[in-house]
């Protein structure tokens, strides 16, 4: 019995062996590794060779909290004015301002796919255009819709455009005008506007977009959040703004979608022209495939052609010399009868300088501050001298690459609209990522020069515009 006794350890004698365990193997063991981390990353790695912050070699933290505090514009600006025109900006990503290779990363037939930022966006969703990882697969993708966001076939929106901006003119000789960009989208899309206009309230489902883009903007720098945070949330809920792209926004659109279909209409909207893509090819264009789009419309298209209009008549009004030019164009080109008449898609495709503002204003100012991630493909990627391994995150920042001197000249940080009018093209498109690179191009452009070249010179010819208070300066958040 004695014998027995002795052999038991006591709960007491465990726990020192498992702290003897810890001390001698396992914290050791830790360290090692730490130390190999930190090693690898800050002095072995093939990217060790390219400046950056010191601290974003070994973490992908650094990105993410810019990502969450908004400011993209501002320190990346300074990241690459202090190391230069390729930096690394985390243990495995690196930001490059060279126009070959923004040329090789974003050009037409790219194969470099988007990288795991966007797998949060798109979540468990087999389809999904803008976060679609796989160049090829997106390439089939896209083939399937591109047609209904061809100019050829927006043209026949106009109608629907004018429509909407007549309204919101009206509205402006009453009161403040808000919540055209996100009303335009529901016209267009839904032959239904959200009637957000006449409220002037910001809707819902703007304010969702905005939170699920700003928690996109720190979650996908560190994707493993997200995934832990899903395999969770049946016990813990949701706790990701993010998710409403695949949930709220997805069913309010579906909600959109149900109701046109049950009222009906004579519209061609581009609802009923992605249903008519589903008839002729249900295999390709499922149902998934129509909400999916039809959602992109809503999700991609409201706040951003706020940005892009907000930045047009900001710029416009600090520099009163480009405004004037602006309205002799106009003028010249439309007279002065008929203003209630929103100008024609036609009369603004005769306005040269109308067309430069607009490029300027999204040079200047892009809807996007950070990167557009990409990963390296097989082969590897030269750049300024440094060689990326397969494998590697490559990206620029369009708001960083669009005020870029090596570029744009000394005056890139000017708003001068008539540098689309005078200079090589090719040379200014090359630091223009403002709508993404050739090969992922906004789906939407077409729509949105559509309506923006419409709605810009006739609120112009209507109104006279002044800041409303011209002590305060804007804020940007990223
Ligand atoms: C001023 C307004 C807009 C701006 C500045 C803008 C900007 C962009 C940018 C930068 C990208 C590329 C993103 C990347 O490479 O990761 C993109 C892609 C996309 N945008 Fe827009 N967008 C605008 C309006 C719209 C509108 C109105 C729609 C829909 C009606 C739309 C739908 C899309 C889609 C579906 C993609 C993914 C395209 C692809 O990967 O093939 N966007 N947009």
């Amino acid at each position: 019995m004695d014998t027995i006794m002795d052999n038991r350890i006591s709960p007491y004698a465990a726990t020192n062996i498992l702290l003897a365990l810890i001390t001698r193997l396992i914290a050791p063991a830790s360290t090692i590794l730490l130390l190999a981390y930190i090693a690898y990353y800050g002095f072995l790695s093939p990217l060790s060779g390219i400046p950056g912050p010191f601290i974003a070699r070994f973490t992908r933290l650094w990105l993410a909290y810019h990502g969450w505090k908004g400011d993209f514009h501002i320190v990346l600006t300074e990241v690459h004015e202090k190391y230069g025109t390729t930096v690394r900006v985390g243990p495995d990503e690196v930001l490059t301002l060279s126009p070959d290779a923004i040329k090789k990363i974003y050009g037409a037939g790219s194969l470099f796919n988007k990288s795991d930022f966007y797998a949060p966006l798109k979540g468990t969703r087999t389809w999904d255009l803008f976060a679609e990882g796989d160049s090829i697969v997106h390439r089939n993708n896209r083939r399937s819709v591109n047609h209904v966001y061809a100019t050829s076939s927006l043209i026949d929106l106009e109608p629907y455009v004018d429509s909407a901006i007549q309204h919101f003119v009206s509205i402006l000789r009453t009161k403040e005008g808000k919540s055209f960009d996100f009303d335009v989208i529901g016209e267009v899309t839904f032959s239904q506007r959200f009637g957000l206009m006449e409220t002037g309230e910001e809707s819902e489902s703007l304010k969702i977009i905005k939170r699920a883009a700003r928690s996109g903007s720190w979650v996908g720098h560190i994707p493993w959040v997200y995934r832990i945070h899903q395999r969770l949330s049946p016990l813990i809920g949701n706790h990701l703004a993010l998710n409403a792209r695949s949930g709220a926004i997805r069913d309010f659109t579906l909600q959109q979608a149900q109701s046109r279909i049950k009222r009906g209409s004579d519209h061609r909207d581009m609802l009923s022209k992605l249903i008519e893509l589903h008839g002729q090819n249900p295999a390709e264009v499922d149902n998934t495939v129509v909400i999916s789009m039809a959602t992109s419309n809503v999700f991609a298209g409201s706040d951003t052609t706020a940005v892009a209009l907000r930045s047009i008549f900001y710029h416009l009004l600090k520099n009163l010399g480009c405004l004037k030019k602006l309205l002799n164009e106009i003028n010249d080109v439309v007279g002065d009868i008929d203003i209630d008449k929103p100008v024609t898609y036609e009369q603004a495709n005769k306005m040269p300088y109308l067309q430069a503002v607009m490029n300027e204003a999204n040079r200047i100012h892009p809807v996007v501050a950070q990167s557009l991630p990409r990963i390296v493909p097989e082969g590897g990627l030269q750049v300024e001298g440094h060689s990326l391994p397969a494998g590697t995150i490559i990206g620029s920042s369009p708001y960083v690459l669009g005020r870029s001197e090596h570029i744009y000249g000394q005056d890139a940080k000017m708003f001068r609209p008539e540098r689309w009018l005078e200079g090589d093209r090719s040379q200014l498109l090359s630091g223009f990522l403002a709508f993404g690179g050739t090969s992922r191009m906004c789906l939407g452009k077409n729509l949105v020069w559509i309506e923006v070249s419409k709605v810009v010179p006739t609120i112009l010819r209507n109104f006279v515009i002044n800041f409303a208070d011209t002590d305060v300066e804007w804020k940007l958040q990223s």
